[in-house]
């Protein structure tokens, strides 16, 4: 390497990183190779403590906020100057795999603790953040740590948030061990000098082209929204066609006009699904009188995004209107797509060419803990190939290799950062 670290030489541990990697996946809900990690579940807590050693071991000094975001830190030499950050999440949805966010967390103890086998002393603190839920499984609502920590989210809205079981936030986090004003979550402005965040692609780009890393240019913008619709139960037998009011019908209608509205947007970025789709009471020979939907909704543009959202209303408006059914929608986050940092982004890039890497600018169309950082910080993400692009399921899988060379990237980017 060249520029602000002469004779900076690293060498990541790919096997050690893939050894925690491993050992983490087996923290989980369901057995193995399926990982479940849900927010403040028991899963979720153990998994806090093997990160809290993983820290620890990387010499890193550990600090933890209100709801739960552990800060995992190497002082800088002026350690007043505002940081290098990086991090991701370890919570994983039902049924993932065994690197979404865990290779940006672990990875990135592995890139300091590189960092620090090679001599490197930095200017700027670097800080690795494990974010609390990024995924959205618990409360319906995605990357709540850092949408805390950027401030982009009203406390008042994250205490009323509540799980299926009707469990507040303040609930859940007490039992595991989180207390604390909500409101002192947020950073101080100014507090990262700049954020990169590790991730494997979760598309199949990288691994088609055969390019080992991407720099992320920008992240498409997610929204979500819940629908509950109200009609009439009854017996499945008695209850004659004519007259009934079935709200399981008009939640099936609604999730055919998403996947008509994202079709027809006239962007190829709009994506719509409905994820989440449960009826009451659940029994064959019982008419549903009760349906719950939560609708994903994203697009790398606002306007096409809103225009879906329009027709998806529009329709589901029409059904329920047809069908008797009385129907809640409700808007859960409708985020801005978020800009990567040039000056950061082209840092990345020469580092990539002095490793002898190629590297691809991309659109992230998953969204990252990297969205909210992004309006507190110049941001950009590292992605590192998957296979087949797999994502949110078991058989995700990197190679040892790439996530290596992803970890040895993001040491050299975050030493350039922090000089
Ligand atoms: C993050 O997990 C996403 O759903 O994009
Ligand atoms: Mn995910
Ligand atoms: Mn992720």
């Amino acid at each position: 390497m060249t520029h602000d670290t002469p004779d900076l030489r690293i060498a990541v541990d790919g096997a050690g990183l893939q050894r925690r990697l491993d050992e983490l996946a087996l923290i989980s809900e369901s057995p193995a190779p399926v990982v479940t990690r849900v927010l403040f579940s028991e899963a979720d807590v153990r998994g806090r403590e093997y990160v809290r050693r993983a820290a620890r071991d990387a010499g890193l000094a550990i600090r933890e906020d209100a709801v739960g975001n552990i800060f995992a830190r190497w002082e800088g030499s002026e350690p007043g100057l505002p940081a290098v950050g990086s991090g991701s999440h370890t919570d994983a949805i039902p049924n993932a795999g065994k690197y979404d966010g865990v290779v940006g967390v672990l990875g990135a103890f592995e890139a300091l603790a590189a960092l620090k086998r090679a001599g490197f002393k930095p200017r700027r603190s670097l800080e690795v953040v494990m974010f609390t839920a990024e995924e959205p499984t618990r409360f319906g609502l995605g990357c709540l740590g850092s949408r805390l920590m950027a401030g982009t989210i009203p406390v008042a809205k994250a205490l009323a948030l509540r799980d299926r079981e009707g469990r507040s936030l303040d609930e859940l986090r007490a039992q595991a061990g989180y207390s604390g004003p909500l409101d002192s979550v947020r950073l101080p402005s100014g507090y990262y000098h700049s954020f990169v965040e590790l991730h494997i692609e979760q598309g199949p780009i990288l691994e088609a082209q055969g390019v080992p890393i991407g720099i992320v240019e920008h992240i498409a913008g997610p929204s979500s929204y819940r629908v509950t619709l109200l009609g009439e139960g009854g017996h499945a037998g008695a209850v004659l066609m004519p007259v009934r009011h079935d709200a399981m019908l008009a939640g099936a209608e609604i999730a055919l006009a998403v996947e008509r509205a994202a079709k027809a947007s006239g962007s190829p970025d709009t994506v719509g699904t409905v994820g989440v789709f449960r009826i009451e009471p659940g029994a064959v020979n019982s008419v549903p009188y009760r349906a719950y939907l939560e609708i994903d909704l994203r697009d790398s543009r606002l306007d096409s995004r809103s225009k879906a959202l329009a027709e998806i209303r529009s329709a589901a408006e029409q059904s329920c209107s047809r069908r008797g059914i009385r129907m809640e929608f409700e808007e859960i986050n409708a985020d801005p797509p978020a800009a990567g940092d040039q000056k950061t982004i082209a840092i990345a890039e020469s580092v990539c060419a002095e490793l002898g890497l190629r590297s691809l600018r991309m659109v992230s169309r998953a969204y990252h803990d990297s969205l909210f950082m992004s309006r507190v910080s110049p941001t950009t993400m590292i992605f590192i190939p998957c296979r087949n692009g797999w994502s949110h399921r078991p058989e995700e899988f990197a190679t040892t290799e790439h996530i290596a060379s992803g970890a040895e990237v993001l040491a050299h980017t975050m030493a350039r950062l922090s000089a």
